[in-house]
């Protein structure tokens, strides 16, 4: 396993359209090791290829899982989930408002506006289909980390952003 390069919005590849994953062969295995990895110990709590400089769409998410995040997300603390080709088929109407922040923007905070549930179907590390609901912070993660696939960044979208440092709001995210 290796720690991967977070690529920064420099780079073009951040910006691009990703593709399906049609492969789950031994470097695609590899790819998904490496990027659990990565996230863990960026930390963050999300991960999209595009972010590794790899244009597939393939996102890892893993809530914290302290003694806080046990308390307030149950089984969902520490709970990897791996999805290839995620799709949102279903969203709630209501929205919700929270702070993100990217590991491919260091130092950077935002207002977001998300989804506060939604239902992503999409396939295992090994190509089996998968489908999850998920729901407030787990929700935003899947959001932003879907988001990425499509070359879109939390900045483009938020209401509003800040360096670290100017506001006291800050949160880690991905
Ligand atoms: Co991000």
């Amino acid at each position: 396993m290796a720690i991967l390069d977070i690529i920064q919005p420099d780079n073009p590849i951040l910006r691009k359209k990703a593709v399906k994953v049609t492969s789950f062969d031994s470097k695609f295995q590899t790819l998904v090791d490496d990027m659990v990895e990565t996230m863990i110990a960026a930390p963050g709590v999300g991960l999209a290829a595009p972010q590794v400089a790899v244009s597939q769409r393939l996102i890892v998410v893993r809530l914290p899982n302290d003694e806080d995040s046990r308390k307030e997300y149950g089984k969902e603390a520490g709970q990897l989930h791996v999805f290839a080709n995620p799709k949102i088929i279903k969203a709630s109407k209501e929205m919700v408002e929270g702070v993100e922040a990217c590991l491919s923007i260091p130092g950077y905070y935002g207002e977001v506006d998300r989804h506060e549930m939604v239902v992503v179907t999409g396939q295992d590390r090994k190509g089996e289909p998968i489908r999850i609901k998920a729901k407030g912070w787990l929700a935003r993660v899947f959001q932003h980390e879907i988001d990425h696939l499509d070359g879109q960044l939390f900045t483009d979208i938020a209401n509003s952003v800040w360096k670290a440092g100017d506001d006291e709001e800050d949160d880690e995210m991905d």
